[in-house]
């Protein structure tokens, strides 16, 4: 799928049953794997980025067995030793989960190994991931810029650290609390503000003690049981239907069974500081750790927003659409303190900017966010999805978003959807009525 065309929306409304989120797939995986006995998963994302880290983990002599419908069971050999040295080189693809959480847990092995991954994921910096694996006694060693392939040389134990990162960054966070699980004593991680938290729930259901208030996260090193887990679905899927929805009064999305973890919510309360009408129906938590939901966003008349300061860790990975979104508002949308955004699959503020710009609407790029003027009418765009995948769902978002009988836009390169959601371009056709 190297380009698709997608037009106007005529009417939104429907349900769409997004697939299992990608974040706790991660991490359900590798848990899995480091749980003594077996573990059962269901509705594992199809995403391919959750491949690679199954792949990585079987590299490195983890049992993990798919079997059919996003079904999984894995069979794990216990904390610190669950692992050994891959083979060759993991093939980390496009995804800075799979190379930062693996890294994190390959430090806790007596393992050698090198993280490697593709051009995009070549370009991130992990020296942020290095330094602290390096301080509780790994050795890792990036390029001289900072980037992989990442050298590994793990331990079996590491010395305990109180850690204070400069970016709020679950990744890193999560890196740093799975190498801690093979420390001397207790591991704290203090962030600038808080971000998911998925690996502290989960490592609580596989009974590891795990305690998070202001003074940070801290978890004591100990051996983890091996759990069932239904994952819910991935709210920053549906967030692109969601969004989509909020554009204009009487359209309206319905995301059952979403993950509500508070560190991913923010893009429900940007959606509902514009003006749209966002019910959440909680459900019972997954695995009783994960809280679950049905959304439903209604559309209307949008006005300007700020996203800024701690929310934006809390909706990251939504400001591609929700910049998309902000060109219906009315009046000026800030992005700031998301310098975080030009780190990511692409540098989501200049190539959002650009793109935004050629789709007719006002936009400014700033050094750590973007200024959006609204309302725009957009006009139907060659839009270039740059390897990232949710630069691609965004932009189909912004082509349903040009007024009807404005035309077809191109997407070229959008096949990189399958990053995070395969089936996404029916997913839309099929809420547009054209499926
Ligand atoms: C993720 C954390 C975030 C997010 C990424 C998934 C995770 O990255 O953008 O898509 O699953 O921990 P950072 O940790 O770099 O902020």
């Amino acid at each position: 799928m190297s380009e698709v065309r997608v037009g106007p929306a005529g009417r939104v409304a429907g349900a769409v049953t997004v697939p299992g989120d990608k974040s706790i797939s991660h991490r359900a995986l590798i848990l899995g794997a480091l749980a003594r006995g077996r573990s059962y998963l269901g509705n594992l994302s199809p995403a391919a980025d959750v491949a690679s880290t199954g792949e990585c983990l079987r590299l490195c002599g983890g049992s993990v067995r798919p079997f059919g419908a996003g079904r999984v069971s894995l069979d794990g050999g216990g904390a610190r030793g669950a692992l050994s040295s891959p083979p060759a080189p993991l093939d980390c693809g496009n995804s800075g989960t799979t190379m930062r959480l693996l890294a994190g847990v390959l430090a806790g092995h007596d393992v050698e190994a090198v993280l490697d991954g593709d051009s995009s994921l070549r370009r991130r910096p992990m020296t942020r991931v290095a330094e602290p694996l390096t301080a509780m006694g790994a050795e890792a060693e990036t390029t001289p810029e900072g980037t992989a392939p990442l050298r590994l040389r793990g331990r079996a134990r590491l010395r305990a650290i109180d850690y204070r990162p400069a970016v709020a960054s679950a990744q890193l966070k999560s890196a740093v609390l799975l190498a801690g699980l093979s420390a001397d004593g207790p591991v704290r991680v203090i962030e600038p503000s808080p971000s998911r938290d998925h690996t502290e729930r989960l490592l609580r259901l596989c009974g590891v003690s795990v305690s998070s208030g202001a003074d940070g996260v801290r978890v004591l090193p100990g051996p983890l049981e091996p759990f069932g887990l239904h994952i819910p679905g991935d709210l920053s899927s549906a967030a692109f239907f969601l969004a989509l929805a909020a554009a204009r009064p009487g359209w309206r999305v319905v995301c059952p069974g979403v993950t509500l973890n508070p560190g991913r919510t923010g893009v429900l309360e940007v959606l509902a500081a514009m003006g749209a009408e966002v019910t959440v129906d909680a459900g019972e938590p997954a695995g009783g750790v994960e809280p679950v939901g049905t959304v439903t966003v209604a559309g209307a008349r949008l006005h300007g927003t700020v996203i800024a300061g701690a929310l934006v860790p809390r909706c990251i990975d939504e400001i591609p659409v929700l910049a998309v979104l902000a060109t219906q508002a009315e009046g000026r949308c800030e992005i700031r303190d998301a310098g975080e955004l030009r780190v990511k699959e692409s540098d989501r503020i200049a190539l959002l900017a650009d793109g935004l710009r050629s789709l007719g609407a006002g936009c400014e790029e700033t050094p750590d966010g973007l200024v959006v003027e609204g309302p725009a009418r957009l006009r139907a765009a060659r839009l270039e999805a740059h390897g990232d995948h949710r630069l691609a769902m965004a932009w189909a978002v912004a082509a349903a978003l040009v007024p009807p009988g404005g035309g077809e836009s191109a997407i070229a390169g959008a096949g990189c959807a399958a990053v995070s959601y395969p089936r996404f371009f029916d997913d839309l056709a099929t809420l547009l009525g054209r499926g």
